[in-house]
């Protein structure tokens, strides 16, 4: 016997299901005039509105269009401080560089825990409101054993996707000794901070983490049962992206500066390719070609990057608008990679898409189509989200 209330959400003008199967049978699995029944924290029921189950609850949409909540599978929110000067310079032309970072170590380094977790908490709280129901986020302003320990402590009283990003520069306080921060972070480092991780992720860039030191602190990682994911020729080309596919990552996410071979790899592997408009964006950086990515054959993700150098924006509604106006995605790829594309990245199947057992998580839109999220940017067209079945905005 049942004891959970099963609610309908009736009069949806166009429901993005991510369901091939369903409606017009493209990628996003569209639904005209549909609507859509949450039992507890399930979607249980989607199709035509004519056809709906009788339910103890009914909420009418209006003629207004849903979609599945925005998985956001790349930000980085245990950090104290802003970086506003350094924002302003680059915008007076001076470029970005990766040696930003070290000012918010130093920040979140003197910032108390309940700081830390007050800012998580702030920044989510806008990306909820913006329809991100699920989100991923790093350690990596700590690069202490100590400070990287409590970020991923705190990170993880907010969310189940936690990764452990000791290696995003080598620590300051290794400066002339990089050989032994990479011995830290792959001995002391990694286990302390394991059991609060599921993902290990390294910035595999010129100034930060070389190949080689990249391939060992990834496999140190997955000897302690951490999955990869790195950031990956964002600044340059390297070697990130093959390295990525190599091990299996569940992401190479930036993706700005890609060869051939590049591109071969991830249409053949199962890496996803994480694009984040909002760092290209935030930085005045060339914009990668979604379109070459996409023609390889590879799966493609939208993140936000959330961070207070390089992307401080928490709104996967503005990166969607960007990879359509900048990136060369149609706006069906790119809601489909804000949502499906991010499940992949995080290697989930019950988030991402509005089928039956799916987590029911939705977003109305005070639109009639998914489609202006990107023909109306930087409007707040969320009007209500449900997470788990709950109603949260
Ligand atoms: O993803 N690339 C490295 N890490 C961040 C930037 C962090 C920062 O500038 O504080 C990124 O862009
Ligand atoms: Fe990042």
């Amino acid at each position: 016997m049942t004891t959970t209330t099963t609610t309908a959400l009736t009069h949806i003008a166009n429901l993005v299901t991510n369901d091939p199967s369903l409606g017009d049978g493209t990628p996003l699995g569209l639904i005209r005039d549909a609507a859509v029944v949450i039992d507890g924290d399930r979607v249980v029921w989607t199709g035509e509105s004519s056809r709906a189950p009788a339910t103890d609850n009914a909420v009418d949409a209006g003629g207004r269009a849903v979609v599945p909540g925005f998985v956001d599978s790349h930000s980085h929110l245990v950090f104290a401080g802003d970086r506003t000067a350094e924002f302003n310079a680059r915008m007076s032309g001076r470029p970005y560089s990766a040696g930003g970072i070290r000012t918010t170590v130093a920040a979140t380094r003197a910032a108390s825990d309940d700081e830390l977790s007050a800012n998580v908490a702030r920044y989510l709280g806008e990306a909820l409101r913006q329809g991100t129901t699920t989100f991923e986020t790093k350690s990596g302003y700590g690069l202490t054993v100590e400070d990287e320990a409590r970020a991923l402590r705190i990170a993880a009283r907010h969310t189940d996707e936690v990764t452990f990003l000791g290696a995003h520069i080598v620590s300051p306080d290794y400066a002339d000794d990089p050989a032994g921060y990479v011995d830290l972070v792959t001995g002391p480092m990694l286990d302390a901070c394991a059991p609060h991780a599921r993902w290990i992720d390294v910035f595999c860039e010129r100034g930060a983490f070389d190949e080689d030191q990249a391939r060992t602190i990834l496999t140190a990682g997955l000897a302690k049962g951490l999955h990869p994911r790195v950031h990956a020729n964002q600044l340059g080309h390297g070697p990130g992206v093959r390295l990525a596919v190599e091990l299996d990552a569940a992401s190479a996410d930036h993706c700005t500066h890609l060869d051939d071979a590049d591109l071969d790899a991830l249409g053949q592997g199962s890496t996803v390719a994480t694009l984040l408009p909002g760092a290209e964006f935030s930085t005045r950086a060339a914009w990668p070609d979604a379109r070459r990515i996409l023609g390889a054959g590879a799966t493609v993700a939208l993140s936000t990057d959330c961070n207070p150098g390089s992307s401080f924006t928490s709104s996967m509604p503005f990166c969607v608008a960007l990879a359509v106006r900048d990136m060369g995605m149609t706006p069906d790829e790119a809601i489909w990679s804000a949502t499906a594309g991010g499940a992949a990245a995080l290697r989930r199947t019950d988030i991402g898409r509005i089928t039956p057992g799916a987590r029911a998580d939705l977003v109305l839109l005070d639109a009639p189509s998914h489609v202006h999220l990107a023909y109306r940017p930087g409007v707040p067209l969320v009007r209500a989200v449900w997470r788990a079945g709950a109603r949260v905005v």
